[in-house]
């Protein structure tokens, strides 16, 4: 059972009708799972005060896996490009710092929100629907902003990994980092989805 089905069905009213608004900035009908959520946040370091960047949280799913990691330390701040879902968001979840904007300006939506090296990077930005070019800087824009002992991972659901941007994608990313670490496919989630866990970037 996927934890979907246990989330306020307002959330998922708000999620799909953001899915029907901009097909191809949400990529799915559903929020991400419990235990892909727990895949991608496990690069938010466990102790000390960590700075941690959510790209495209959605309606919260796993901003609030991320927070319940944190346990109130560190700043967890989130990038959302739908307007719609950023006032969702500040309503929902006071706590949540979220910037309205587009990952590809990261390093600048960061730094006037000043934010300076970041520990960990959780994406769940629908890789395979941007073009190559937006592929490439919000991949820079990550490397770029990474402490280098930082983290950045990020979900691909298996419908895509196959397909040219889903391969050239995983490329990108082995350009970008150091290691590339590819988890195992979670087949509850809707749409199955696999986590990539990305350290020591290489980009700069
Ligand atoms: C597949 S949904 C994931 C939502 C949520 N994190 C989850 O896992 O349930 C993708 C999210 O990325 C956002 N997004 C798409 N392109 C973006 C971009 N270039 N910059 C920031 N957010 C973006 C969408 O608006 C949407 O909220």
């Amino acid at each position: 059972m996927t934890s979907t089905i246990n989330r306020p069905k307002h959330d998922w009213r708000v999620f799909a009708a953001a899915a029907l608004r901009e097909p191809s900035q949400m990529g799915t009908f559903f929020p991400t799972g419990e235990a892909s959520s727990a895949a991608l946040a496990q690069v938010v370091p466990g102790s000390g005060d960590p700075v941690v960047v959510e790209l495209g949280p959605g309606t919260g799913a796993v901003s609030d896996v991320i927070s319940r990691r944190l346990g109130g330390r560190g700043r967890h701040v989130a990038v959302e490009i739908d307007p719609t879902l950023v006032a969702h968001l500040r309503t929902a979840k006071p706590d949540l710092e979220v910037l309205l904007g587009d990952a590809a300006d990261l390093g600048k939506l960061l730094a006037d929100a000043g934010v300076g090296a970041v520990d960990a990077v959780v994406s769940a930005l629908p890789w395979t629907l941007f073009p190559a070019a937006l592929q490439t800087q919000v991949v820079r824009q990550i490397a770029g902003v990474l402490s280098p002992g930082g983290a950045f991972s990020t979900i691909a659901y298996l419908s895509g990994v196959m397909m040219p941007r889903g391969q050239r994608f995983r490329r990108q990313l082995r350009h970008a980092f150091d290691e590339v670490v590819v988890t195992s496919t979670v087949w509850r989630n809707l749409p199955p989805a696999l986590t990539y866990v990305c350290r020591r970037p290489v980009v700069r």
